[in-house]
C-alpha cells in the first residue's frame, strides 16, 4: 500500500481554506493509502505563539482532524514534537540545504517582509517539512497550492541526499486538488484565506457559529456589477464565493451561474451561508463531543508510538548514510 503524509500547523483555528484545500482530500484518500497526518507544532513556533494558546490549538486541531472524518483505525494521527526524529532529520536536511534556495521560498519572503527580527526557524522551515515527509517513505503529499514550492524543494533535497550520501529516500509526489486549491480571503480576494490573518472577517473558521458565518459571508468583498458570474481576473470576490459554493454543494459553477441569473448578490450570499452552515454543522457536533474526551489522548498516544517506530528507522538510515554516531556493537 502506498503512503501519504500531510501536516497542518496548529497556529489558529482551521479555516474553510484548510478544509477545502487539504482536509477533504485527506478523508477521501485514507481509504486507498496508509496515511500519516501530523500536527506540526514545531513549524508553528517559527513565529511567536502564546504557550497556553498553542497547547489549546494542538488539541483542537487533533479533534478537528477526527471531526472532519479522519479515521484513527485507518490513519496515524500524531504531534510532530512527540516524534523527535523529525527535528533530528530536519537538522540533517538543513545541512544539505543552501541558504539561497531557502531565501527564495515565497512563504519565507511573505512572512519575513518588513519584519525587523525574523527567526532562523522561519528560514529553515522547509527542511523540517522535508524531514516530516521523507521519514515515512511517503509516495504522495496532499496539500493546497501554497505548499507546492515547499514540495518541490523537498524533492530536490531528497534527490541531493540520495546522490551525495546513500539512495535511501523515495521521491514524493505532490497532490493538489483540481478545484479549491487556493481559497481566497473574504476581505481581500487577491490574498489566500489564512488562519493567522489578523482580520477575523477574512476567513470562516470551522468552528464559527451560524450567525458569524452569515455575517462574514454577507460582508465578503464583491464588486459593483451585480452579476453572479465566474471571472477570476475581474470578479475575484464572487469567483471565490462561487468556488466555495460549488465545492461544498457539489454543483458545477455553470449551474450556479444559471441559478442566480438575474438575482442579486444578497440572495446568492444567503444561500451560500446556508450551504456552509450545513457543511460545518456535523463537523462541529463531532468536534464538541471529542474535544474533552480521553479518546482524543488515547488516539494521540497511539499515533505517537506508531509514528516513532517508522520514523526512527529512517532516521537510523540517515545517520548511517551521513556517518553520525558509532557503528552498532556486535
Ligand atoms: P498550513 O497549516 O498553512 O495549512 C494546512 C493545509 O491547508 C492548505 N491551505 C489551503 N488550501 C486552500 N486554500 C487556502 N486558503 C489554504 N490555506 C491553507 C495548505 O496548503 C495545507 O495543505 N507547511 C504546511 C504544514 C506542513 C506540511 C508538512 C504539509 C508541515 N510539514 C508536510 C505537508 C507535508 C503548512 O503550513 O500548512
Amino acid at each position: 500500500m502506498k503512503t501519504i503524509f500531510s501536516g497542518i500547523q496548529p497556529s489558529g483555528t482551521l479555516t474553510l481554506g484548510n478544509y477545502i484545500g487539504a482536509m477533504r482530500q485527506f478523508v477521501e484518500l485514507q481509504h486507498e493509502y496508509k496515511c500519516y497526518f501530523c500536527i506540526v507544532d514545531q513549524h508553528a513556533i517559527t513565529v511567536p505563539q502564546d504557550r497556553l494558546q498553542l497547547r489549546k490549538n494542538i488539541k483542537s486541531l487533533a479533534a478537528l482532524y477526527l471531526a472532519v472524518g479522519i479515521d484513527p483505525e485507518k490513519s496515524t494521527l500524531f504531534i510532530q514534537s512527540e516524534v523527535p526524529a523529525h527535528a533530528q532529520a530536519g537538522w540533517m536536511l538543513q545541512c544539505v540545504s543552501y541558504i539561497g534556495e531557502l531565501e527564495r521560498m515565497t512563504q519565507f519572503k511573505d512572512k519575513s517582509k518588513g519584519k525587523e527580527a525574523v527567526s532562523a526557524g522561519l528560514l529553515t522551515y522547509p527542511p523540517l517539512m522535508a524531514a516530516d515527509i521523507l521519514l515515512y517513505n511517503t509516495d504522495l503529499v496532499p496539500v493546497g497550492e501554497d505548499q507546492k514550492q515547499h514540495l518541490e524543494l523537498t524533492r530536490d533535497l531528497a534527490e541531493r541526499f540520495n546522490k551525495k550520501y546513500a539512495d535511501i529516500f523515495k521521491i514524493p509526489e505532490v497532490r493538489i486538488p483540481k478545484v479549491g486549491a487556493r481559497i481566497m480571503s473574504l476581505q481581500d480576494p487577491t490574498k489566500k484565506m489564512s488562519k493567522s490573518d489578523a482580520n477575523e472577517k477574512s476567513f470562516i473558521s470551522l468552528l464559527d457559529d451560524p450567525k458569524k458565518i452569515e455575517k462574514k459571508i454577507k460582508s465578503a468583498v464583491t464588486d459593483s456589477d451585480g452579476v453572479v458570474r465566474y471571472d477570476k481576473e475581474n470578479k475575484p470576490g464572487i469567483s471565490n464565493l462561487l468556488s466555495i459554493y460549488s465545492i461544498l454543494a457539489g454543483v458545477s459553477i455553470a449551474e450556479l451561474e444559471t441559478k442566480y441569473e438575474g438575482k442579486g448578490y444578497g440572495e446568492f450570499k444567503a444561500d451560500l451561508a446556508e450551504v456552509v452552515i450545513n457543511t460545518l454543522k456535523p463537523i462541529q457536533e463531532k468536534y464538541y463531543e471529542l474535544i474533552n474526551s480521553d479518546e482524543l489522548d488515547d488516539i494521540l498516544d497511539r499515533g505517537r508510538e506508531e509514528a516513532n517506530k517508522v520514523a526512527s528507522k529512517m532516521l537510523k538510515k540517515m545517520e548511517n548514510a551521513m556517518g553520525l554516531g558509532r557503528k552498532k556493537r556486535k
